[in-house]
């Protein structure tokens, strides 16, 4: 009810890390914010939309000493990463918040004070585990190892006996004023099955949280008692008020104060969904709406981390196909609150299919065809016929269904519905054959009628996507010789057939060319990388049985020729000698070995793997190298083998 009404629209994403550079899963979460963000300007709200960064703690202090820097110098670089990213994303943030700025430091401070006058913030002595990976404290009921220490359940990484003075929020009295407040509020956790998991969470009973630390240096230190800092979590989670304005700037806070929404991801859902509204509870301000907690992208059926290894670099995927591909197949492959599993196959055919094919074809094939028989001019449309009126009505139809589905964050949905539509046209012109009439002078009319009616469907398709796909949707007006960006028209003023016949269209581009796996894959992947990135140490180890090992066809093979692969830094094109064969491979490994190093050289090969086309080049197997900075280092052998000796 409330929402109906408002004219403001507040979205926030969870500030990231600065322990290391950004990554898909960021990625992910702050686009989500970015079309929820576009899509509530086309409504005419006034919308606010925080980003930021998470710059204090253990994390980061332990990050920095590892790579010999200050926090505030790593912080300082990782930021311009982040901000660089979100350019090159198109995120349209209107404020990315800093936790190390002074008005947030402040703030927390005095929303520190204001609880300890209160009473919900008492002095007190903590003993217990500590993951710093995770910046969270281990439940008591994490059993012991046999070596009497405690692995973090989240991590799978050690954890750290602390005892310590500290500062306690008094969590436990805010058990049934959250059970009330969830009832109240059963939109406040979506979706409905994260809601279900918090509530039977807080029902088990909550304890007072530690929320100062006196091992910390790098934090905000507490008022007046600054041996203690503030922990990390209490500090980043008031960055939605104090990046609002709360402190500093009344009228903003006023203005956009409570949040529509918070997105994160599930992995951070008890700190926002119980610790944030208790906090909020006990300093008296209004609770958010909403805190929608998506799933993962998982890679190799685990999460995507940086704390793994296991992520993919966004900016190589938005090297080869853009910022709009990206974004598109985030938020289409998956539904917000599944997981979701990053292939490379799963993107290629997306980009293909949905983008190369569905859409950008009938935008080029519409166009083309209003150049080749109206010679680029917007047609006066002939007689409306059954089947345009038809079409005309889809379009209103998908319209809703998409706003409402847009309206409740349901952005897959609405990119589904948008594609049934794409369909429905290109149907409707394959049912016309308007390149049929175009044959016949008595059908000109007719034709007109036709294409004008195709331009209104793919002018309204751009302006449906634009919230995700902004670049491309300014794309397709731009041809449509319109004056106006479709971010600059209000919902409520967008109409099907305001498309002014006379006009002159512009030549289009191919909106998305087609690409090829193989080529993507080596590009994405940095070629070379023969065996999986180092795994750290600390990690559980994954065992595979002797079974799935002997399946790895490994031979020694000799380097007949070598050359490098034109316009690639890294790449050699090499015959290899296999014993009863001859085979071409293609070897990331330019960077370390010139051609004439390698004649001669024997090393161990993959012999059945999947042969691959790799920047146009087959290759027919892998060689085994170290990768170090990516740079890779084949082991050789201390005397001479065979060509073709089995390894194993
Ligand atoms: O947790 N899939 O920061 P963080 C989907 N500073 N989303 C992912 C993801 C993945 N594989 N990996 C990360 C923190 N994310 C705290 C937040 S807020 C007051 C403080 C996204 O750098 C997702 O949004 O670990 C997740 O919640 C967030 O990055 C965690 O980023
Ligand atoms: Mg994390």
């Amino acid at each position: 009810m409330e929402g109906k009404f408002k004219n403001t629209f507040y979205v926030t994403t969870p500030i990231y890390y600065v322990n290391d550079v950004p990554h898909i899963g960021h990625a992910y979460t702050t686009i989500i914010a970015d079309a929820l963000a576009r899509y509530q300007r086309l409504c005419g709200k006034k919308v606010y939309f925080l980003t930021g960064t998470d710059e204090h703690g253990q994390k980061i202090e332990k990050a920095a000493a590892e790579k010999g820097m200050s926090p505030k110098e790593l912080a300082d670089r990782v930021v311009v990463r982040f901000k660089e990213l979100w350019q090159k994303l198109n995120i349209s943030y209107d404020y990315f918040i800093r936790t190390t700025e002074e008005f947030h430091e402040r703030g927390v401070q005095k929303i520190f004070q204001k609880l300890l006058e209160k009473g919900d913030i008492y002095k007190g002595k903590y003993q217990g585990w500590y993951c710093v990976s995770e910046e969270n404290f281990l439940s008591e009921d994490v059993p012991l190892e046999p070596d009497g220490s405690k692995i973090c359940p989240d991590c799978g990484r050690q954890a750290t006996l602390l005892e310590e003075e500290s500062y306690f929020f008094r969590l436990s009295a805010y058990q049934q004023p959250l059970l009330d407040f969830y009832a109240a509020n059963p939109q406040f956790v979506r979706p409905q099955s994260r809601m279900n998991e918090v509530v039977s969470f807080v029902r088990q009973g909550l304890k007072d949280l530690s929320i100062t630390r006196t091992t910390v240096r790098w934090g905000i230190p507490v008022p007046g008692d600054p041996k203690h800092t503030i922990y990390v979590w209490f500090d980043a989670l008031h960055n939605y008020v104090t990046g609002a304005g709360y402190d500093w700037n009344p009228e903003l806070f006023e203005t956009f104060w409570p949040a529509d929404v918070h997105l994160i991801g599930k992995d951070i859902l008890r700190f926002h969904a119980i610790f944030w509204p208790a906090f909020l509870m006990a300093a008296g301000f209004p609770l958010p709406r909403t805190v929608f907690g998506h799933g993962w992208w998982l890679k190799d059926e685990t999460k995507m981390s940086k704390s793994k290894g296991n992520v993919l670099d966004p900016h190589l995927i938005l090297e080869k196909v853009g910022a709009d591909a990206l974004r598109y197949f985030l938020l289409r492959e998956v539904p917000v609150g599944l997981d979701g599993s990053f292939s490379h196959e799963g993107f290629v055919h997306r980009v293909n299919s949905d983008l190369a094919n569905d859409l950008g074809n009938l935008v080029q094939r519409t166009l083309t065809m209003v150049f080749n028989y109206f010679d680029g001019e917007i047609p006066v449309p002939g007689e409306e016929q059954d089947s345009d009126r038809k079409l005309a009505e889809h379009f209103e139809e998908t319209a809703a269904r998409v706003y409402a589905l847009y309206d409740d964050y349901a952005l897959s949905r609405a990119l589904e519905e948008i594609w049934v539509f794409l369909n429905a046209v290109n149907k409707y012109l394959a049912d016309q054959e308007p390149w049929k009439l175009a044959k016949k002078a008595e059908e000109k009319n007719r034709l007109a009628r036709i294409l004008f009616q195709a331009l209104c469907a793919v002018r309204g398709v751009g302006y449906l996507i634009y919230p995700v796909m902004p670049e491309t949707a300014e794309k397709i007006w731009n041809f449509l010789g319109e004056s106006k960006k479709p971010g600059e028209v209000l919902k409520s003023w967008f109409n099907f057939y305001h498309l002014t016949s006379g006009n002159r269209i512009r030549k289009p581009e191919a909106l998305f060319p087609r690409i090829d796996l193989m080529e993507f894959i080596g590009e994405v992947e940095k070629p070379g990388k023969a065996i999986e990135s180092r795994k750290k140490p600390e990690e559980k180890m994954e065992y595979i049985t002797y079974d799935e090992f002997k399946k790895m066809d490994l031979r020694v093979a000799r380097v007949l020729t070598a050359e490098r692969i034109p316009g690639t830094s890294k790449l050699l094109k090499l015959q290899i000698d296999l014993g009863n064969e001859t085979r071409q491979i293609v070897a990331g490994v330019a960077e370390t070995y010139s051609p004439e190093d390698l004649v001669g050289k024997e090393f161990i090969v993959i012999a059945n793997l999947k042969p691959a086309v790799i920047r146009g080049v087959e290759s027919q197997g892998m060689l085994l190298a170290a990768e170090i900075d990516g740079k890779a280092i084949i082991p050789f052998f201390d005397r001479e083998v065979p060509p073709g000796t089995k390894v194993k």
